[in-house]
Order: C-alpha cells, then sequence, then structure tokens
C-alpha cells in the first residue's frame, strides 16, 4: 500500500495459541509503527486460544474456525471465504500451527507471512528452540518469511540473532526469543506492506 493512499491494508491474523506475536502486531498497528494499515480479523483453529481473549480485549474482531475432521483443503476454503469477504491484503501466521493447502497459498501467493522461532534453514519444523538446544548451537533467533509450499522454507524477509546461553532451558531460550520476535515482525510487516501495491 503506497503510503498516503486512502485505503489502509487489511491484515488478518491467524493463531493457534497465546497469540503473543497477535498482539505484538495488534499493538504495532494501533501504535502507529505499522503505518495504513489495519488488523481485520484475528482467525483461531483452536477455540481455547488464550490469543482470542486478548484479542476481543483489543476490540478486534474475531473468529474460530475448527477443523472439525475436514480435510485440510475443506478448513482452509473456509478460511479464505472469511478472507476474501473481508477483502484481506496480508495474512499474518502468528503461532498458527498447521501447514496451509496449495489452494491457500496460491490464492495469497507473496502475501502470507510467518514468524518462526530460528535462523531458518536451520531447524524448521516444530519445537525450534528444543532442536537449537539439542543441537547445541551458540547462536539461534527468529525468521520472518513468505509462506510457500515448503515447511518454513519460503523466502526469508528478515531475521534476527539471538545468543543461546550456557544453561539456557527451552524456556529460557524460547522466552529470550519472543522479544526479539515481537520486534521483529511488525518490523517484517512494515516492509512487506511498503512493497505492496
Ligand atoms: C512463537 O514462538 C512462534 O515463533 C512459534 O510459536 C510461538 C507462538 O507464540 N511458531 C512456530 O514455531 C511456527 N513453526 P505466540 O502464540 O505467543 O505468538
Amino acid at each position: 500500500m503506497a503510503e498516503g493512499s486512502a485505503q489502509k491494508a487489511r491484515i488478518a491474523i491467524l493463531i493457534s495459541g497465546r497469540g503473543s506475536n497477535m498482539i505484538a502486531l495488534a499493538d504495532a498497528v494501533r501504535g502507529g509503527s505499522i503505518p495504513n494499515a489495519e488488523v481485520a480479523i484475528v482467525i483461531s483453529d483452536q477455540p481455547n486460544a488464550a490469543g482470542l481473549d486478548q484479542a476481543k480485549k483489543r476490540r478486534l474482531e474475531t473468529l474460530v474456525i475448527e477443523r472439525r475432521g475436514r480435510t485440510r483443503e475443506e478448513h482452509d476454503r473456509q478460511i479464505v471465504a472469511e478472507l476474501r469477504e473481508r477483502k484481506i491484503d496480508l495474512v499474518c501466521l502468528a503461532g498458527y500451527m498447521r501447514v496451509l493447502s496449495s489452494e491457500f497459498i496460491n490464492t495469497y501467493r507473496g502475501r502470507i507471512l510467518n514468524i518462526h522461532p530460528s535462523l531458518l534453514p536451520s531447524f524448521p519444523g516444530l519445537n525450534a528452540q528444543k532442536q537449537a538446544l539439542d543441537e547445541g548451537a551458540t547462536i539461534s533467533g527468529c525468521t520472518v518469511h513468505y509462506v510457500d509450499e515448503t515447511l518454513d522454507g519460503g523466502p526469508i524477509i528478515v531475521q534476527r540473532d539471538v545468543p543461546v546461553h550456557e544453561g539456557d532451558t527451552v524456556e529460557s531460550l524460547s522466552e529470550r526469543i519472543l522479544i526479539e520476535e515481537h520486534k521483529l515482525y511488525p518490523e517484517a510487516v512494515k516492509r512487506v506492506l511498503e512493497q505492496i501495491e
């Protein structure tokens, strides 16, 4: 979205749990550090996701769309229909723990971002912080990348290093990385929106 354009970029945020990255994005939009944008919807595939309450407190529209025994494609079709209805420009995955169907990815190609708690391509998939500790990494970090059909393998937008300390546990490392995630994701979204016409 060009700066100064009357239309605000409409962001959808998909979550499955705590939603702290969703909050970081929503607060950055509200505080003006992601200019000319609005969070149009927060969607969770989990009805009990703690992030839903946080979103409601911020008066954001929320939707729960559970998979409920449907195929990935059927589930994603319902999500895409809701996104289309709201004329979403950018989809931000924020702790959304599902792989997207190709149909979803094709509909929003180049407009779906994800944040991951490692320096990709190292440690893709689940439990990235544990993978880093098990490997004996001395530096880990976080990555914001475009989502494509690969698992955490889409083009990287921005990364930030985080040191691994002696005696780190999964919890202590995750916490240190999360602090950087909350800064990095808004920066990445701002940068991407500047490039979207
Ligand atoms: C974050 O650390 C995010 O990077 C990670 O899940 C956490 C969600 O926290 N995502 C992945 O591991 C995706 N592969 P949040 O719900 O508080 O944002």
